[in-house]
């Protein structure tokens, strides 16, 4: 019988200031959080544990203090807020108050808007001689980001432009698809990952709980999309997930730190 464990990183510099997204590195408690891992996995003495991280630092400096290998996956990257990275929820709501507001309406579905697309793998979009993306490609991708549907961007075989468009929930559940895949072939694996992909990940496992209780005709069909952007996923806890007949079993560890 194996588990996951799911977490996400120690808290970073980012997270003390209130910021969103950005790639800063842990703060103190952070790092404390990183080594109160440790030792709960120790006493945890899990078998073959496998270790997974994103390629964000502050998920891969909390896996460091472990001491044990571990595996950085690009698809477990946190959500990209596009123009709004970096910025305090306060600041968003005070530089894009419609923005703001349609989030909120719709937490799964709402894209945040893309910054300035650097580069993509289609050649066709790129000026031959120098390999620069051309003005009126980089007109085209701002249209085929925001306007085209998802699939038709991906129709375009522009890898990056694929993978910038992971601004929403909905977006992020496909992007995560391989993970949980992965994670159901394999034995004991922990992830550090973040705050939505955590809520994906748990919304994936929970929604097998939650077909479990259909079978015993007792409701709920499958975990609805509008709760899953809101699931608790606070830092510094870790949830021990078994899959048990049908469901999984869910356990809480409060490192308290
Ligand atoms: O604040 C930490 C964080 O991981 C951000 O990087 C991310 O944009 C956010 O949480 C996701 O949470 P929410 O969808 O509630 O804004």
């Amino acid at each position: 019988k194996h588990s996951i464990y799911l977490c996400r990183h120690g808290e970073s510099e980012h997270n003390v200031q209130g910021c969103i997204g950005g790639d800063s590195e842990l703060s103190a408690r952070g790092k404390e959080f990183s080594r109160a891992l440790r030792v709960f996995l120790e006493k945890q003495k899990i078998p073959d544990l496998k270790v997974w991280t994103s390629q964000l630092r502050r998920s891969i400096q909390t896996a460091e203090e472990l001491c044990v290998p571990y595996e950085q996956w690009k698809i477990l990257n946190e959500i990209d807020a596009g123009i709004c990275e970096e910025m305090t929820y306060e600041k968003i709501e005070e530089t894009y108050p419609n923005e703001f507001i349609l989030r909120d309406q719709d937490k799964y579905h709402y894209r945040y808007p893309g910054g300035e697309v650097s580069g993509n793998r289609n050649n066709v979009l790129r000026d031959e001689s120098s390999g620069v993306l051309t003005r009126r490609s980089r007109v085209f991708c701002a249209i085929a980001l925001d306007v085209l549907p998802r699939m038709m961007a991906l129709d375009l075989r522009t890898e990056h432009l694929a993978l910038s468009t992971e601004r929403s929930y909905q977006d992020l559940v496909q992007r995560l698809e391989p993970v949980i895949m992965e994670l159901e072939r394999q034995g004991n694996v922990l992830v550090v990952c973040h705050q939505a992909v955590m809520r994906c990940l748990l919304a994936y496992f929970l929604d097998k709980s939650a077909m479990f209780l259909y079978h015993l005709n007792q409701s709920l069909s499958s975990f609805p999309a509008d709760d899953l952007p809101y699931l608790k996923c606070p830092l510094h806890v870790v949830l021990k997930l078994t899959p048990v007949a049908y469901g999984c079993k869910v356990e809480m560890f409060d490192l308290k730190v």
